[in-house]
């Protein structure tokens, strides 16, 4: 079972007087850290938490039970459980206890933290980001020139701290071989290192590219000979398809999955319809010759992908927009 990321705060009268958040599988659930850190002060106040409480004995006890027990009065959940053997029964276990429960509040902005554990519960495979970066003219490298970095400082940083909230981080065999990027947090304090992952049909790559490490994942054709990598400890995923690809990066546990590029990987997921969010930066700077982020055939203007829930922020001299192409599985 994947592990969502929650958040919990108890309020009493205008004061937050506990805080919780759900650190990894098998850790306490965010509600029980908040209830520790209100201690006797939970009696009467409201709890506000980002995912409808389990009522189900798994690595944890309940936080139903905890939350009925501490004598809260009223919990305020953003979104029920996607999962079908849970869904609104802790809501269900709360109100026969007769604790006042709302359900649904900033609902939209708790789903969208929650893709990746909702992708996983209900499609059985990882929620996916693909994510570049280009220049004004619509180019993510110079013509032969791997490593040369398109966006500025702090757009690279936004970027690092997406390796760490995501589950995995992948790339094609080009990209391997051009740049032989690590795929790590580089430099981020605390930073987790999201699994990396290699598409490479053949399993040509370099066993020596930088991002060959335990837990690390090639995903390769059916009939490729994939024994040196299997020596050297690297888990393969064996497929025809891309929808079969992630469905076995799902069985791995990948509930999110940052697509790093380049041009061809990207593409093909598109063009097979698996790409759910998109994050681009564009920088500003006139490359002229070079290569574009698409390699997809040319559509007419009215047949474009539109995104939705679109955002744009500077950072630094670069800009970032993001937006969806998928909705964010629900029940
Ligand atoms: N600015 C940016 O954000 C950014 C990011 C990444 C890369 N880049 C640049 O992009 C360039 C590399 O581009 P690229 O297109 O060669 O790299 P790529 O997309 O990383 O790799 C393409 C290769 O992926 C393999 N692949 C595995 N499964 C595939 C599938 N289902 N469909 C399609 N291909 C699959 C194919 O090789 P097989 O047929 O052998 O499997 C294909 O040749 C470099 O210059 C790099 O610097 C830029």
């Amino acid at each position: 079972m994947p592990n969502p990321p929650v958040g919990c705060v108890i309020v009493q009268g205008d004061e937050a007087v506990g805080l919780g958040f759900h650190p990894r599988a098998g850790e306490p659930h965010a509600e029980v850290f908040a209830l520790r850190g209100a201690g006797a002060r939970a009696r009467g106040a409201t709890a506000y938490v980002t995912l409808e409480p389990c009522h189900h004995h798994g690595r944890t006890p309940p936080c139903t039970e905890a939350l009925i027990t501490s004598g809260v009065r009223r919990v305020v959940v953003a979104a029920l459980d996607p999962n079908p053997a849970v869904a609104g029964r802790g809501v269900q276990a709360l109100r026969d206890a007769g604790i006042n429960v709302a359900v649904g509040v900033l609902e939209t902005q708790a789903t969208r933290q929650q893709a990746g554990f909702r992708s996983l519960i209900v499609r059985g495979r990882p929620w996916v980001v693909a994510k570049y970066a280009m220049t004004l003219d619509g180019k993510v490298a110079a013509p032969d020139e791997g490593n040369g970095q398109v966006s500025g400082e702090v757009a690279r940083a936004r970027a690092m701290t997406w390796r760490n909230e995501l589950d995995a981080v992948a790339v094609g065999s080009g990209t391997l071989h051009s740049d032989d990027p690590a795929l790590t947090t580089r430099g981020l304090s605390g930073g987790r290192d999201a699994r990396a992952v290699v598409f490479d049909r053949r399993a040509r790559s370099s066993l020596q590219a930088h991002a060959w490490r335990p837990g690390s994942v090639l995903v390769t054709a059916p009939d490729a000979n994939t024994s040196a990598f299997e020596a050297a400890g690297v888990t393969v995923v064996q497929t025809a398809t891309l929808l079969d690809a992630l469905t076995g990066l799902g069985r791995l546990d990948i509930s999110s999955l940052l697509l790093e590029g380049g041009p061809g990987l990207l593409s093909a997921f598109l063009d097979a319809g698996l790409v759910d969010e998109v994050r681009v930066f564009i920088a500003p700077k006139l490359l002229g010759l070079g290569l574009s982020p698409l390699t997809s055939p040319a559509r007419r203007m009215h047949e474009a992908q539109e995104l939705r829930d679109v955002t744009v922020e500077t950072l630094g001299p670069d800009v970032l927009v993001t937006g969806l192409l998928s909705d964010i599985p629900c029940l």
